[in-house]
């Protein structure tokens, strides 16, 4: 397989955008992906996207999006594994690069959450109806239950829940593009309304919209496009079972830890040669889950790193450095890709007041539903 590098990126910025279609968000991101190297016309799109369908009726999206970016002829797909969509369509990219099918992918993952639908009724598609949906959970229910259960093995506390939301708005707020752009405190967290016990409203990521694009090229062809390419080193997906009662620990994300050693292994990198990492915290729990499945915390230590501030800005490990889903936003569809451009922007040295010095590796890891699948990637600067 070649080797495959990220020469350029778009994003909108996220939050309720009310002024946009599903399609207008797509052209946005793509354009700014396409202007900055001069509009190449792709050679293959995918999108990724959990539910055009559900939340806006839209479904056949490839076609629709070719041609509403003016490359209608050009081959494109929808590519979705719920809110892990984005990571899963860059990772149909970079296969389809990597082997030759194409020479330039535009990847785009968008989502338009902010229409009418009912969300929390959309987004429990993504867990298993027969089991818990038909009873009445909801997402925000799902992880207050992985929640309880890492409580009371590794007796993390409502405050460490805390401490994760407080540095993603900390880290939120300095990036332009984030629906939240304010600080929190603890005692904000603590004493937001509950949602699932023990879920507040600040444990949780928020209803986005948003689309973000990355363009991916052989690395041999990058400089062609870029003077600061950045390399896919690897790529890793996994599965687990759906429902959280099939697993044999709740508190353990199986899939995120299985896609993790198939991405160490494909890019020959380890969870300590890390410098910086974007993680898929829906919600607060899910940081911390995410960060001890990865190996960069030990299994129920991952709170104590946390409150060390090991993993805040100028911290060993600063993750989500764009303020995560939670502060940045999650148009689910559109998650998996923005984490990339936060990665990519990292590695070029290009983050500005979030910029993490001399980071030239780094990590994505996206998720989808409660953890039932998951798509890791690493990247290097060249
Ligand atoms: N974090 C911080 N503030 C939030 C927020 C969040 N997650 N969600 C909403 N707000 C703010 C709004 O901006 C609004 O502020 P304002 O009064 O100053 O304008 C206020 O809280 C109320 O907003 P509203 O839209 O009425 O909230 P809600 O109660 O309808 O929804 C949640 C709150 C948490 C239920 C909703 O954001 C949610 O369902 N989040 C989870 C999404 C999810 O499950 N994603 C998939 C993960 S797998």
């Amino acid at each position: 397989m070649r080797d495959v590098a990220i020469v350029a990126v778009g994003m909108t910025p996220f939050g309720e955008l009310w002024q946009s279609s599903l399609r207008d968000l797509f052209v946005q991101a793509a354009r700014e992906a396409l202007d900055t190297v001069g509009c190449p016309r792709p050679d293959s799109i995918f999108v990724g996207n959990m539910s055009g369908g559900q939340f806006v009726g839209q479904e056949h999206l490839g076609p629709l999006m070719a041609d509403h970016l003016g490359y209608a002829g050009v081959p494109a797909t929808r590519v979705e594994s719920a809110c892990a969509s984005g990571g899963a369509a860059l990772r149909a990219a970079y296969f389809e690069v990597g082997a030759g099918g194409s020479d330039l992918a535009l990847v785009v993952g968008v989502e338009k959450m902010n229409d009418g639908a009912d969300v929390t009724d959309v987004l429990a598609t993504a867990a298993d109806q027969e089991t818990e949906v038909y009873h009445g959970i909801t997402f925000p229910g799902l992880y207050a239950m992985i929640a309880r259960a890492h409580m009371e093995t590794y007796g993390t506390t409502e405050g460490d829940l805390a401490v994760v939301s407080v540095k993603n708005h900390r880290h939120g707020a300095m990036n332009p593009k984030a629906q939240f752009r304010r600080e929190v405190t603890l005692e904000d967290v603590m004493t937001s309304s509950m949602v699932a016990d023990p879920l507040r409203l600040l444990h949780c990521s928020p209803v986005s919209d948003g689309a973000a694009a990355v363009l991916v090229c052989p690395l041999e062809r990058a400089r062609e496009f870029t003077e600061k390419p950045v390399k896919l080193r690897g790529s890793g997906m996994a599965t687990a079972p759906m429902a959280l009662a099939d697993r044999a620990d709740p508190a353990f994300l199986d899939a995120v830890s299985l896609a993790a050693c198939r991405a160490y292994e494909a890019s020959g990198i380890g969870p300590s040669d890390l410098h910086v990492a974007e993680v898929h915290d829906c919600f607060a729990i899910a940081e911390l889950c995410v960060l001890e499945a990865l190996c960069i915390a030990p299994r129920g230590e991952a709170a104590e790193l946390t409150r060390a501030g090991e993993t805040t800005h100028g911290g060993r490990i600063p993750i989500n450095t764009s303020g995560g889903l939670k502060s940045k936003g999650h148009p689910v569809g559109a998650t998996g890709v923005a984490q990339v451009i936060e990665i990519v922007e990292q590695l070029r040295g290009e983050a500005g007041n979030r910029q993490v010095m001399g980071a030239t590796i780094g990590l994505t890891q996206n998720m989808g539903g409660s953890g039932a699948s998951s798509v890791i990637h690493v990247f290097e600067r060249v």
